[in-house]
């Protein structure tokens, strides 16, 4: 496994991800979107999920003007799912491509910034339906895709800071993103030895997007990483290079 400095300065050979089809949740902007064009440069075809049509197609343009394999449009609204919208979804990938080589469950919501004792209860559910049992039901379904790939495929989860270290006022997102680093340990454990699929978590730092702007709406987002600075990480994670590497959660900016 390369060092965290090398998997934060990562340069992805141009034909990384040639033959290779990848799934991202909230690829219709913010980090996912930078993932979803980077791996498509790097010759993947990209199944972008997200629950904004009108922002999925942005990024579908994107890729169709960068000379990419190509894109395909998956609307879905992860905290309204239920377990047959995944499953059929699976079918679609199954019949389409036979396979699904990466999945980045990208895709999540910040909640309110309140103390615990003050959250809402609706706003919690829906926290922790679209920041983690979406996923893992998502996840879960798309397994036997995952399973089919010939290359290992690869499936990244999104953690965060407060996933790590519980900080105030955080609420339902720490949690989630607390219950997200668990869910990659004990799935990476049940996978570990039994072939090529690996389960990592990626943090992606403070990066320039709105998510964090209204987590941080005081703070001046020059002074930010952009999501383009830090797909590197996702990029060896997906890629060939990170065979074997299974049950971290990675760090995609050097932290002073
Ligand atoms: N930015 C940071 O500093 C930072 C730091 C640590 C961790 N993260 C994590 O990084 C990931 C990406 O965040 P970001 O900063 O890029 O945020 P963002 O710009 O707000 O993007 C979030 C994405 O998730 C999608 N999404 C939200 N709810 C959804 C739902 N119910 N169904 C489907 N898609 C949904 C959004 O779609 P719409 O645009 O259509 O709403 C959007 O594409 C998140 O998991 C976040 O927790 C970010």
């Amino acid at each position: 496994m390369l060092t965290k400095s090398q998997i934060c300065a990562y340069q992805a050979p141009h034909d990384l991800l040639k033959n290779h089809v990848i799934l991202v949740t909230g690829a219709g902007g913010g980090i996912g979107k930078a993932v979803a064009l980077a791996s498509a440069k790097c010759g993947a075809t990209l199944l972008l999920a997200g629950r904004t049509p009108a922002k999925l197609e942005g990024t579908y343009d994107a890729i169709a003007n960068s000379g990419g394999p190509g894109a395909v449009i998956c609307p879905i609204n992860l905290e309204g799912a239920d377990a047959d919208d995944f499953e059929q979804l699976n079918a679609e990938i199954e019949s389409q491509f036979g396979r699904l080589d990466g999945l980045v469950n990208n895709a999540g919501i910040l909640g309110q910034r309140t103390p615990l004792n003050h959250y809402k209860a609706d706003l919690w559910e829906s926290v922790i339906k679209t920041n983690v049992s979406a996923q893992y039901q998502l996840t879960q379904a798309l397994m036997p895709s995952l399973e089919a790939s010939s290359t290992g495929a690869s499936i990244i989860f999104t953690s965060s800071g407060v996933g790590r270290e519980g900080r105030a006022f955080w609420g339902a997102y720490a949690v989630s993103k607390f219950a997200v680093e668990g869910l990659v340990q004990t799935w990476a454990a049940e996978v570990e030895g039994m072939g090529t699929l690996r389960i990592n978590a990626i943090n992606p730092g403070a990066t320039r997007t709105q998510m964090r702007a209204n987590a941080y709406p005081a703070e001046n987002p020059e002074r930010l990483k952009t999501p383009d600075d830090i797909v590197p990480a996702y990029l060896y994670l997906l890629g060939a290079d990170s065979l074997g590497v299974n049950g971290h959660s990675i760090d995609a900016q050097v932290t002073k």
